[in-house]
């Protein structure tokens, strides 16, 4: 029999039953392993980034697994009640029911909602993108959503401890068939005895309501300071440009997923000539300030950017407008790049060429600019002992993206600094 009737369930009830048993222990036992693990170390961190992957992918799976079950329970009978006498023990057994029910959807939900709203960490392990339609990446948000899903598996324990209780005191105290109808599909009880109770379901929506509003309301501040945006001091020169607003960040691949950093403390020391299109940059990077979801640390670390010894990495070069179609041909400037920056880039204390193109938009005394450009990490001797591309890619694609303003007339003649 697939089908449930008023006294059994039937194998498909069943089959899931175990299904979103055994994904959901796994799911606990590596979510509860991983937070365990050390990061210090650089192969610490990623032992525990291949655990969560592994968390994330099962959880996902016991995502799916759960709205098909669902989605199936709503076209079966409920069977009956085996003591509907003993009221208040149906109702316990009803409100856990309902709240593991709310557990499948809650946890792997809140998980996922963790996950994409926060650049970087440990991948699921699939190809079908790492982000979710309406969901921005916010530290606040990923905040708070981390919170639900720390808080709600302290229900899921609780709902499982009960659950289990109970379903061992049936087999074992009250030697009834509780556990046999859902173990081997057995019929016990006797249909039309049991009211449906609409107290229970509104009992553990109340209980899943307040596990999801408790967090979102208490960190809401913290989205706020997460949103600010950090300072940016600038010293005004003749002939300079200050910088108003920009961002600085920077995406490599991570065990084959892209994730995206910032850098998001810098200054800009600008002298350009919208005349004739040339002029000099130098730009100073906090490498301390660096964010990478939640291997910041590993990447400010001694294998990476080496913070602590190198805590400014600097751009200087001399700009100059794209004119022949070489140049653009030269330096892969599809999307539109109107000028070149090329100087040297010094970071973590080794000097490299860089050339920048970039999409330059003045009107007036504002100007836009976007550029990107791709480095090796193995140029700066970043990940030495990350030899392959299996955990970190060589690629590093940085995006820079700026508004400035004139705060001075440009000196006129030639490349002016
Ligand atoms: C070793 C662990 C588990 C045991 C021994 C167990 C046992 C049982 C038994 C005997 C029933 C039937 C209860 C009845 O007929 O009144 C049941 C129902 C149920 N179990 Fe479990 N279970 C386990 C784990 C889980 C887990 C991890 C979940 C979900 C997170 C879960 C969710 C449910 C739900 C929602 C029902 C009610 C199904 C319905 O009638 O709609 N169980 N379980
Ligand atoms: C049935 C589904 C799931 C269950 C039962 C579950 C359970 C858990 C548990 C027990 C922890 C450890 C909490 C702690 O003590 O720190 C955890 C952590 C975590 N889970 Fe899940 N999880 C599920 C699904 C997911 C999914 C789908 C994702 C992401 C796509 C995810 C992402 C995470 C992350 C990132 C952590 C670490 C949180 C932190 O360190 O603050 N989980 N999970």
């Amino acid at each position: 029999m697939l089908s449930n009737t008023q006294q059994s369930y039937g194998g498909i009830a069943r089959a899931f039953h175990w299904l979103t048993a055994l994904l959901i222990a796994t799911a606990i036992a590596l979510g509860l392993y991983g937070a365990s693990l050390p990061t210090g170390s650089d192969a610490q961190a990623a032992a525990a980034i291949r655990v969560f992957s592994l968390h994330k992918t099962i959880g996902i799976a016991a995502f799916g697994v759960a709205l098909a079950r669902i989605l199936w329970a709503l076209t079966q009978p409920r069977p009956a009640a085996l003591h509907p006498d003993r009221r208040l023990e149906t109702t316990l057994a009803e409100v856990v029911h309902w709240a593991l029910y709310g557990a499948m959807l809650v946890m792997p939900a809140s998980g996922w909602v963790h996950h994409a709203a926060q650049a970087g960490y440990a991948p699921i392990l699939w190809p079908l993108g790492q982000g979710l339609p309406f969901v921005p990446q916010s530290a606040g948000l990923a905040h708070a959503a981390g919170l639900i899903h720390a808080s709600a598996a302290w229900v899921l324990y609780a709902a499982i401890g009960l659950h289990v209780a109970g379903a061992l005191k049936h087999a074992l105290i009250d030697r009834d068939a509780t556990l046999a109808r859902m173990l081997r599909g057995v019929a016990a009880g006797q249909p039309g005895r049991h009211r449906a109770a609409w107290l229970t379901p509104l009992a553990a929506l109340a209980l899943w309501a307040g596990v999801i509003a408790a967090p979102v309301l208490t960190a809401a501040p913290a989205d706020q300071t997460a949103a600010a945006p950090a300072p940016m001091p600038q010293t005004a020169q003749p002939g300079s440009w200050a910088v108003a607003e920009g961002t600085l960040d920077f995406t490599l691949r991570q065990m084959g997923a892209a994730v995206t950093g910032s850098l998001p403390r810098w200054t800009a020391s600008i002298d350009f000539d919208p005349a004739t299109g040339a002029g000099q940059v130098t730009v100073t990077i906090d490498t301390t300030a660096l964010a990478l979801g939640a291997v910041s640390d590993q990447a400010k670390g001694a294998e990476f950017f080496d913070t602590a010894t190198h805590p400014n990495a600097v751009f200087a070069a001399t700009i100059a407008p794209i004119t022949a179609p070489h140049d653009a041909a030269d330096h892969d400037t599809a999307d539109g790049a109107t000028h070149l920056a090329s100087g040297t880039l010094t970071l973590r204390g080794v000097s490299m060429p860089v050339t920048l193109p970039f999409q330059l938009t003045v009107a007036g005394d504002s100007a836009e600019m976007q550029g990107r450009v791709t480095l090796d990490r193995r140029d700066f001797g970043m990940g030495a002992s990350y030899p392959d591309e299996a955990t970190v890619g060589f690629a590093v694609e940085v995006a820079i993206g700026l508004r400035a303003t004139r705060t001075a007339p440009a000196t006129g003649s030639g490349p002016a600094m």
